[in-house]
């Protein structure tokens, strides 16, 4: 039997204490400075914590930092292509040293883990944004996060004591470790993993079924971290594919669980970033469909298709699945893309996302080749709830 899938980098690194260590940790942990955590910074601590940013052990010191922006890769040679960092103020960088340990707190001084303090170094926004995200304007909203972040970073291991409970999503909530473990049981070998952060509409829905048909499992993989304001919340999202899941899906192909990142919206170099965290997460495909991760007009619609070509595909590991843009078409009587479909766009039921929300806040279901009525339900009940 085939073995599942190696984590990138090789190994499962996971940063969570269990047992006495996490108690002597804790005990110690009163007594640090402390540094209080951004909602990303906490989502990514989590990610730490379970593994789904192997190899890394904590927040990048300024030789990974720099390497991922300039050459998409870790210092160590590996595929990486978003930075995960840590930032404070220049006051706050005054405040500690090098070589100590400072306790990470969240809004409510809880003490979330301890970060070795391996190096403290420049916070090089402009290049960031500017590599990350291919524009310095602050209309992005992942460059505007950037800026709003302080000058400094705080490079190092974590060890981390607390994790968040996600108590609106406990059944779906599955760790790599347990995922890759559900995969094992269930006697899947090849699974493709499904990333998104909007409701789930018919186009999502094909691409994740035209995907299935040639792999043994699904896991469809919400990402309940921080999203820019105007994103559907996320418990609202895990009630439309908890519907779906009822209705439409056949359950022993499938796994639901949240995905606790915080959107970059990086397009091209998230879709990377994306698919490698799958791959720890023991999936051995990845979906990416029409501007992965995107915003606004900043990437070419398929750009975060060509982006792995820049890629050793070994190195990459999980085998991305591309998916052209994807709609009901009249004609066909069915869903299609423009790759599959030869009828003219007059045919096709695509509407955008601020039209969707226009509807579905006056109350209007969207037609049935978009949205399946049981979605749409929920997104009008849940709008009026915000009136
Ligand atoms: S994303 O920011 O997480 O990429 P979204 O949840 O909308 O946003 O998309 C999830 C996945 O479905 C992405 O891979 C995206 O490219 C793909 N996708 C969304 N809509 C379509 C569509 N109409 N055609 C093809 N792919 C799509």
């Amino acid at each position: 039997m085939s073995e599942s899938i190696a984590p990138h980098g090789g190994k499962l690194v996971t940063r969570m204490l269990e047992g006495k260590e996490r108690e002597e940790v804790s005990k110690k942990a009163g007594e640090l400075k402390k540094i209080i955590l951004s909602d990303r910074e906490i989502s990514d601590l989590e990610l730490l914590a379970v593994g789904g940013f192997s190899p890394l052990e904590g927040f990048m010191c300024k030789d990974d930092y720099h390497s991922t922006l300039g050459t998409m890769t870790l210092k160590n040679g590996l595929p990486w292509t978003i930075p995960v960092t840590l930032s404070v103020t220049r006051e706050e960088a005054g405040r500690l040293k090098e070589g100590s340990d400072a306790a990470l707190v969240d809004g409510k001084n809880t003490v979330l883990a301890v970060l070795h303090i391996d190096e403290i170094h420049g916070h090089d926004k402009e290049k960031e944004a500017l590599e990350v995200y291919g524009t310095k304007e602050d209309a992005h909203p992942g460059v505007k996060k950037v800026y709003e972040m302080g000058d400094m970073l705080l490079g190092g291991k974590v060890s981390v004591i607390r994790r968040n409970e996600y108590p609106d999503f406990k059944p779906h909530r599955l760790d790599p470790a347990e995922t890759r473990k559900v995969f094992k049981e269930k006697g899947w070998k090849r699974i493709v993993g499904f990333q998104t952060r909007n409701p789930i509409h018919r186009a999502h829905e094909y691409i994740q079924k035209c995907a299935l048909e040639t792999v043994d499992g699904l896991m469809i993989h919400p990402l309940v971290g921080e999203t820019k304001g105007d994103d559907i919340p996320a418990a609202i999202r895990m009630r439309c594919y908890e519907a779906l899941m009822e209705n439409y899906y056949p359950k022993d192909r499938v796994v639901l669980a949240v995905f606790p990142a915080a959107m970059r919206y990086a397009g091209p170099r998230e879709a990377v970033f994306h698919a490698i965290i799958r791959k720890n997460y023991g999936c051995t495909h990845f979906i990416v469909g029409r501007d992965h991760a995107g915003v606004g007009s900043y990437y070419g619609t398929f750009d975060a298709h060509y982006i792995f070509d820049e890629f050793d595909p070994a190195a990459i590991g999980i085998t991305p699945l591309f998916f052209d843009y994807t709609f009901y078409c009249k004609r066909c009587a069915g869903m299609a893309s423009y790759k599959s479909c030869p009828h003219d766009s007059s045919n096709h039921v695509t509407l955008s996302g601020t039209k969707v929300r226009d509807m579905l806040r006056a109350g209007v279901t969207p037609p049935q080749e978009f949205s399946r009525p049981e979605v749409a339900g929920i997104l009008i009940e849940a709008m009026r709830g915000q009136k």
